[in-house]
């Protein structure tokens, strides 16, 4: 394990993480003894169009994955509309790799509240909802009793802290599907329904929940509403590079010395993140990677100095996404793993077009057929040409992200998978597991 340098260390900025190793962090009098709700207090006092120019200027991006500038979002909000308006913040987490959310509603549940309550002011939403993961029952636990703590303390309810604001926070817990991530379908199932995506326009900014205008925000996005109030946007800009401001925190999983999640300024690179996590697991080189979870394209080893933020990350080719780092190395089979994320994919496709159903089923079954060292040549050719019928002929993104491992690995590890076509590898399924790939 390696030991990082004092100028690799000094790349970290603790801001949403700061308080995680606080003892009983999650408990409101430990949040207010560390800056807790100061934000609210001092936001209550400006004025909802301020605060929303106060976004803009510290250019913040959703933490979500599409890096849309939030204080764009938010103005889009009408104003005087008459009708009500919500924030739902989309606290579902699903994509393959991604854990920044969980542990900072687990550790920190009172910054996401403080977060909310102050966009809430914003947008002139009077009720909000937190979008919950089904399987996140611990986490889902922590957030309740914070809401409960902000009720009782006078942070929530009617007249908070006697400015004459009334907001209700309720925390919705979903069943658990990938596509109740997506924006609209989580609309949707926060009303009942199925979870499926809606057409687009209108967008949520007019017809969002019940048809009134709503923000939905990433839990990262609202969180880092209350630092941004107290240090303000020059500060918050002087972290990140000039189109993405701000810390981040990375996911670090896989093949490295110690996974976990790294908050550094936006625009960090994989060998300085590498670095503070120990470095790879003895025995290990790098080989692949994802920079934002399994819908992004694949990066190779010769990536390791391109800037994690939004920019730099499109140069290379890939997605900033979610920042789920998850690191491959030689012991790794790019082929078997983009298999698995496709068998994801294909479980989890709602099943609501045509190109991402279907394309996603035929996909595994190649792969399946290619694992088990009964693939051809045209198989490869079947594969790209799949996902050209899927990529952009999608109704939402999870079809587009499916395609994203697959082109990626063919482009960077061809030989890796001809290996298995012409036997030079030997197969890692069964005949038993081939059932339905021909
Ligand atoms: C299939 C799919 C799953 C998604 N899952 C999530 C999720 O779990 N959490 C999230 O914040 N955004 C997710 N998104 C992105 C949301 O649709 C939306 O862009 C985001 O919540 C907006 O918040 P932000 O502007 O703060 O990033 C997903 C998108 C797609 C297409
Ligand atoms: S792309 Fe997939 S998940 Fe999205 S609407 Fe189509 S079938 Fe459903």
């Amino acid at each position: 394990m390696t030991t990082p340098r004092p100028e690799t260390l000094a790349k970290l900025t603790p801001v949403l993480t700061k308080r995680w190793l606080s003892p009983d962090a999650w408990r409101i009098g430990t949040y207010e003894q560390l800056d807790g709700y100061a934000a609210l207090r001092k936001a209550l006092k400006a004025h909802p169009d301020d605060l929303i120019q106060l976004i803009k200027d510290s250019g913040l991006r959703g933490r979500g994955g599409a890096g849309f500038p939030t204080g764009l979002k938010w103005g889009f909000i009408p104003q005087g509309d008459g009708k009500p308006h919500y924030l739902v913040v989309n606290a579902d987490e699903g994509e393959p790799g991604t854990c920044k959310d969980l542990p900072l509603m687990t550790h920190d549940p009172h910054a996401l509240v403080e977060g909310v309550i102050i966009a809430s002011y914003a947008i002139r939403a009077s009720r909000a909802y937190i979008y919950i993961r089904g399987e996140a029952v611990h986490a889902a636990r922590r957030l309740r009793n914070a809401v409960q703590e902000a009720y009782d303390k006078g942070y929530l309810g009617r007249n908070i802290l006697r400015s004459g604001y009334d907001l209700e926070l309720v925390v919705h817990s979903g069943a658990g599907a990938y596509i109740c991530g997506e924006e609209t379908a989580l609309l949707d199932s926060l009303e009942g329904f199925r979870g499926q995506p809606r057409l687009r326009p209108p967008f949520p900014a007019t017809h969002g929940l019940y048809a009134s205008p709503t923000v939905v925000n990433n839990v990262g996005t609202i969180a880092s509403v209350p630092p941004i109030v107290l240090g303000g946007a020059d500060w918050w800009k002087s972290m990140g590079t000039e189109k993405s401001s701000g810390p981040m925190i990375y996911s670090l999983s896989g093949r490295v010395a110690n996974p976990g999640q790294y908050e550094c300024s936006m625009g960090v690179t994989l060998r300085e993140l590498l670095e503070l996590a120990g470095g790879m697991r003895p025995g290990h080189n790098l080989r692949f990677w994802t920079p934002g979870g399994s819908s992004t394209p694949l990066l190779a080893a010769e990536h390791l100095d391109v800037p994690l933020d939004f920019e730099g990350v499109a140069a290379a080719g890939s997605i900033l996404g979610t920042t789920a780092t998850q690191i491959f190395s030689d012991q790794d089979c790019p082929v078997y793993a983009t298999y698995r994320w496709l068998e994801f994919y294909h479980h989890e496709s709602c099943g609501k077009c045509t190109p991402c159903r279907e394309g996603n089923y035929w996909m595994v079954r190649v792969y399946r057929r290619i694992l088990a060292g009964q693939g051809t040549h045209e198989d490869l050719e079947t594969l790209l040409d799949t996902c050209d019928n899927i990529l952009g002929r999608s109704f939402c993104g999870l079809g587009d992200g499916a395609t994203s491992s697959v082109t990626s690995s063919l482009q960077y590890f061809k030989q890796d998978y001809l290996d298995y076509i012409e036997g030079r590898t030997a197969p890692k399924l069964s005949d038993k597991q081939l059932v339905g790939a021909h």
